[in-house]
């Protein structure tokens, strides 16, 4: 049987670049999605004008009755899902405007809230041996969060998703209340720390689920030049998707790590108080 691969956020920046190189690789067929419909076209048909052949579907992850159509064209249409790759997400500029609640409400809603509702729904339909790669960062170390309590409890043992969602709601409320400096002054890596954080939850029920060999992965492109950054970053979009395909491609039966934060194809201590940008 076929394999089947999905990459949210495709258009462009580093999720086209790990189609790209899926479509160069993945042993089926690799849809590139996007919410822009006339965007994911383009983005399809620039990969034909290299050889490379790559099927669409639009996919909004904010939107719940475009979540629910892919899910149910997936299903009907290949009866499973083997590797999805949850790489969409916005981060606003320092110069931007908007207050630091509506930042913080719109980054969590789509960076963590709307890939959890995608998660929900792509879920049911992995195979055995699936893979699935969360597109994280290292703006999001835990130790970014500067409330000793408040952080603790991304590393509860047993921490659920609900557990976690109320944890990140809280995050949005003070911040509606102007009163999140304590905890965290940067939405964008809450929002990924939120991320990281469920990769180890949904490690941990994947190896209790009778699917088995089903691993998923947090991964940090590196600094990229893309729109998100400004096209500041040093690393090249090709660069940037080295580490999320890695892990995408990791072989069947995999005894490695698993459910954790990995960067340049190697795990990052994500819970080290220490660690800053070297
Ligand atoms: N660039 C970096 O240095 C860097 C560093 C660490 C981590 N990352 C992570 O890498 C991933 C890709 O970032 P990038 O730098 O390639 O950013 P980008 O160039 O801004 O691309 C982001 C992609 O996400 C899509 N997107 C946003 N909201 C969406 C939604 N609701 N539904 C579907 N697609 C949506 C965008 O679509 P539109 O074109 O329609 O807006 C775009 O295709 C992100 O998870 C980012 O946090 C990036």
């Amino acid at each position: 049987m076929s394999k089947v691969a999905v990459v949210t956020g495709a258009n462009k920046g580093i999720g086209f670049a790990i189609v790209k190189s899926l479509a160069k690789q993945y042993p089926g067929t690799v849809y590139l999605t996007a919410r822009n419909e006339e965007l994911g076209l383009k983005a399809v048909r620039e990969l034909e004008s290299q050889g490379l052949k790559v099927s669409f579907h639009q996919l909004d992850i904010e939107n719940l009755e475009s979540i629910n159509r892919f899910a149910k064209y997936i299903k009907e249409k290949h009866q499973g899902l083997d590797l999805l790759v949850n790489n969409a997400a916005i981060a606003y500029k320092v110069s931007d405007p908007a207050p630091f609640s509506e930042q913080a409400k719109n980054t969590i809603r789509t960076n963590f809230t709307a890939t959890l509702h995608l998660c929900d729904a792509l879920f049911p339909l992995l195979r055995p041996h699936a893979r699935v790669v969360n597109v994280s960062s290292r703006g999001g170390m835990l130790n970014i969060v500067k409330d000793a309590e408040f952080r603790n409890k991304f590393i509860k043992e047993d921490l659920t998703v609900k557990e976690l969602t109320s944890l990140l709601d809280e995050f949005v409320e003070l911040s509606r209340l102007g009163k999140n400096e304590h905890i965290c002054k940067s939405a964008y890596g809450m929002s990924k720390v939120g991320l990281t954080a469920l990769t180890r939850i949904q490690q941990r029920e994947f190896d209790r689920d009778e699917r088995k060999d089903i691993i998923v992965n947090a991964a940090c492109p590196g600094f990229v030049a893309t729109d998100m950054s400004s096209h500041r970053g040093q690393l090249t979009p090709d660069q940037g998707a080295e580490t999320p395909v890695y892990l995408s491609l990791l072989p069947e039966k995999w005894t490695g790590p698993k459910g954790l934060l990995w960067a340049e194809k190697n795990v990052v201590d994500w819970t080290d108080l220490s660690w800053t940008w070297k």
